[in-house]
């Protein structure tokens, strides 16, 4: 049998993916348009432009002694810190390869062909995605305000609906929903419907801000909230995330889990920088100067850009391709969100001073070309 012959046996909705498309890296950039990677700025992929903690670092150096050992696949030490934080049972935590893996596990344990699973319009692409991979149906609501338009998504839940997505703060949007409407949104969601909350840029927000929806999970059992290192934790490269639900639940994601999923590196890093609160905390006043310091200078351009939560911002530059070629070239990388259905804007990640300089100047000199 030929290959196109074999592939063509698998099923019509995993043939019919479309491959995400994540941030173009340095490297490449550099080599397609003859630039020096080393002036290069990437503002493309929302990730932590500190680099990580020493503490991370310093755990990494020692766990890679043991580089020869498979890693803890229950992860006991990583759950037990995170239990601890956040009040809730050890049993409770699903560990996963990047936030990512949480959400695919969910799709993985509750999706099937014919069901449907609930997401908002310009909201993470993995939830389509994920979705269409398991044969399931995902069900686009309209966004209000660029954000979720939570009684539209409630009234779209039918009784072919198992999983409803809500990312919030959202990506690439910026929205955030405070807690209290969201808490009564969860409440509101029939029991049997599995409720997805995607906080991977929570800890960018204020934290009087913070739901603390964690705590909710005792009350909704179908509640499952995602959580990433990869953002404010600065630890995107080593792939670990988690996800906090019903004991019940997690016994069920873990069944679909690979064992070692999250490596000895990730979860030793992880540790440490979940203890490392002070970084967390710079982390988040470096982003607030950055989101002030780069939608000042868009105002001064007299460029409309979306308020936002996270750690970037959705800027309206018109023609986003010409603008986006046009910033490559000067060795700027930013995100087009286009497959978002935004065609319109730029998503630019909020990186260190100098950054967020050479990306308004570059959009300056863009904009007059
Ligand atoms: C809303 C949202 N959820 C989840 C993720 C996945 O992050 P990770 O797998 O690195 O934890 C991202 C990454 O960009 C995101 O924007």
């Amino acid at each position: 049998m030929t290959a196109p012959a074999l592939t063509a046996q698998a099923p019509q909705y995993v043939r019919g993916l479309s491959p995400y498309v994540g941030g173009k890296p340095i490297d490449e950039v550099a080599r397609e348009l003859g630039l020096d990677p080393t002036a290069i700025v990437k503002l493309a992929s929302n990730e932590n432009p500190r680099g990580p903690s020493p503490r991370a670092l310093a755990a990494i150096a020692t766990a890679a002694a043991e580089l020869t050992r498979y890693p803890d696949g229950n992860a006991f030490v990583l759950k037990q810190a995170l239990a601890a934080k956040l009040a809730v049972d050890p049993e409770q935590v699903v560990l996963g390869n990047g936030s990512n893996d949480v959400l695919e596990l969910v799709t993985h344990a509750f999706l099937r062909p014919g069901d449907e699973a609930v997401f908002a319009q310009h909201s993470f692409a993995v939830y389509p995605l994920a979705t269409q991979a398991r044969g399931a149906t995902g069900v686009v609501v309209p966004a209000r305000a660029y954000g979720h338009d939570l009684p539209a998504m409630r009234a779209a839940i039918t009784p072919r609906t198992r999983v409803v997505f809500v990312a919030n703060p959202n990506n690439p949007t910026g929205t955030w929903i405070p807690p209290d409407p969201l808490r009564a949104f969860v409440a509101s969601v029939p029991p049997e419907v599995v409720v997805v909350l995607d906080e991977a840029y929570n800890e960018y927000l204020d934290p009087e801000q913070q739901a603390h929806a964690t705590t909710w999970v005792r009350e909704h059992p179908n509640l499952v909230v995602s959580r990433s290192f990869s953002k404010a934790y600065g630890l995107a490269a080593l792939r670990v995330g988690y996800g906090v639900m019903d004991a019940t639940v997690a016994d069920l994601l873990n069944r679909v889990r690979q064992p070692f999923n999250v490596n000895a590196l990730a979860q030793a890093a992880a540790l440490a920088a979940l203890a490392d609160t002070e970084y967390v905390e710079e982390s988040r006043r470096l982003n607030r100067a950055g989101l002030a310091q780069l939608t000042a200078g868009l105002d001064a351009m007299g460029v409309a850009w979306l308020p936002s939560h996270g750690n970037f911002l959705l800027v309206n530059v018109g023609d986003a391709t010409r603008v986006n070629a046009a910033l490559l070239r000067q060795g700027v990388i930013v995100r087009p969100v286009a497959n978002y259905g935004l065609p319109a804007f730029l998503r630019v990640t909020v990186g260190l001073p100098r950054e967020n300089e050479r990306f308004l100047a570059a959009l300056d000199v863009a904009r007059r070309a």
